[in-house]
């Protein structure tokens, strides 16, 4: 049998297509714009997402046999805040995960609802990016919008609505809108009324592997399907693509050097820190997990590349870079505000420590070096807490790169396990849906099967060392410049 994953990212949905043995047949990608209407603010057409979705499941089955195909599951951009009205047409352009227009209205939760009540009821507090601030300011900025809504979705829950008919979210993804009672895994009554809407208004709730529907007939006429096909809830991108790395069940950590750049750490108990600095949120395992997010990690790199340096050759850019732990360039990643752990969108990148002879390698590497600074706060987090981590694996496009993986090794100290494909989300998707259908029994036992570790990326004891006391420095830049950029 055949299971299409789809990982509805932020520059491009990325399609795969599975057999029941895990093995890759086909990986398509379809691009669609991303927009900055104002600073600070990002948006995307759903529309845009379905017609490059449905383009892509026609490329990406050209050449197979149709009648194998047998479900379909997801792994998408989180927390982005999808709204239709009575007849399912989009309202507004969806207002994306790392949009940083509501420092009010996070403000307002976190100071006037106040973190210990948000942690309560759903164990997080708001941050900009999550779906809830954005609901409070559509009510506040735009209420004629606000009174068309009957449904609110996520990003990925737009494509399965289109697909399947159901009006469907997975727990993974649902924890991310900061109106699910995670612990106990159904909506929160109190953040619904906090934000003025009701559970009718809501998705209903599956698990990430359960099915929620099937292909609508007509659709899967336009794509040549013969058999039935699943429609599986699918995760949240970050769910998706730990369990496309078989970062599952207890103590497993995975590193997505994506759009966006995070921190996963599986569990099967449920876990909140302290200070609410680490997400957390439902594993699409059925468990738990912590995450720390920086909102730009190869998205620098990309920025600097493209915008900045005019090249499409990254690994060029990269070939001279050898003086590791040494560089005394720092560059602060945070292009779009951050989330974990500094919970401000205000914050902005930045170069510091250049002098005459500062050379552009040095400056790629700064880049390179200050994403995996902004990991290893989150690992920090995460190692106050007392869990012990000594290995990670890691995907998305940025461990494409064998020098960012060794700076990301030494940095954080962690070896770091490469897996067979980096396809993170996409692969997740594809065992979710390949679990959904019956291949398997649970994800834990399709993820021991599938995912293969091909290598690790050992830690070097001198290197380490080095970044050690580049790290510490590192750490004091943010508190120094941070009111700076009020
Ligand atoms: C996670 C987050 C990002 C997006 C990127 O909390 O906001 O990783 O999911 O697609």
């Amino acid at each position: 049998m055949l299971y299409i994953g789809i990982d509805l990212g932020t520059s491009a949905v990325k399609l795969l297509l599975m057999d029941q043995d895990g093995k890759i047949h086909k990986i398509v990608s379809k691009e669609y714009p991303l927009y900055f209407p104002r600073p600070g603010w990002s948006e995307q057409r759903p529309e845009d997402w379905w017609e490059q979705t449905v383009a892509g499941i026609q490329e990406l089955t050209s050449e197979c046999d149709k009648s194998q195909v047998a479900g379909i599951g997801f792994g998408g951009q989180m927390h982005g805040l999808v709204a239709l009205d009575d007849q399912d047409r989009v309202i507004r352009p969806a207002i994306l995960w790392n949009d940083g227009r509501t420092v009010k209205e996070t403000d307002y939760l976190n100071e006037v609802i106040g973190r210990d009540k948000l942690s309560e009821y759903t164990a997080n507090i708001a941050f900009a990016g999550f779906t809830a601030p954005k609901i409070l300011w559509m009510k506040e900025n735009e209420p004629e919008n606000f009174e068309k809504i009957q449904k609110i979705m996520l990003p990925k829950d737009y494509l399965a609505y289109k697909l399947s008919g159901t009006f469907c979210t997975d727990y993974s993804d649902a924890s991310g809108m900061l109106l699910l009672d995670v612990k106990n895994r159904c909506w929160s009554g109190e953040m619904m009324a906090i934000c003025g809407v009701t559970e009718a208004q809501l998705p209903k709730l599956f698990e990430s592997y359960e099915v929620v529907g099937t292909l609508k007939p007509e659709l899967a006429g336009t794509f040549g399907f013969t058999g039935e096909v699943k429609i599986v809830a699918g995760a949240g991108d970050n769910a998706a693509a730990a369990v496309g790395t078989g970062t599952v069940g207890d103590g497993g950590c995975n590193i997505s050097l994506g759009t966006s750049g995070t921190i996963f750490i599986s569990s099967k108990e449920f876990r909140v820190d302290d200070n609410n600095a680490l997400h957390s949120f439902d594993h699409a395992d059925g468990g738990y997990h912590l995450m720390g997010c920086m909102l730009s990690a190869a998205s620098c790199n990309k920025w600097w590349m493209e915008e900045i340096l005019k090249t499409e050759d990254f690994a060029k850019e990269q070939e001279n870079i050898v003086k590791l732990g040494e560089n005394q360039v720092f560059y602060l990643p945070y292009l779009m505000g951050e989330r974990s752990p500094h919970n401000d969108p205000m914050a902005r990148a930045m170069f510091i420590g250049m002098s005459m002879d500062t050379t552009r390698e040095e400056m790629t590497q700064a880049v390179l070096e200050g994403v995996a600074f902004g990991l290893r706060d989150s690992l920090e987090v995460a190692r106050s807490l007392n869990i012990p981590i000594e290995r990670t694996k890691i995907c998305g496009g940025g461990a494409k790169s064998p020098l960012w993986k060794k700076i990301i090794a030494n940095v954080m100290n962690l070896k770091v396990d490469v897996i067979e494909s980096e396809e993170g989300p996409g692969y997740g998707g594809a065992i979710l849906a390949a679990v959904g259908c019956g291949e398997y029994e649970s994800v834990e036992a399709a993820a021991a099967k599938l995912v293969k570790v091909v290598d690790t990326v050992e830690p070097e004891k001198e290197l380490a060392a080095k970044y050690e006391e580049r790290y510490q420095k590192f750490r004091r830049i943010y508190p120094t410049v941070k009111e700076l950029f009020r």
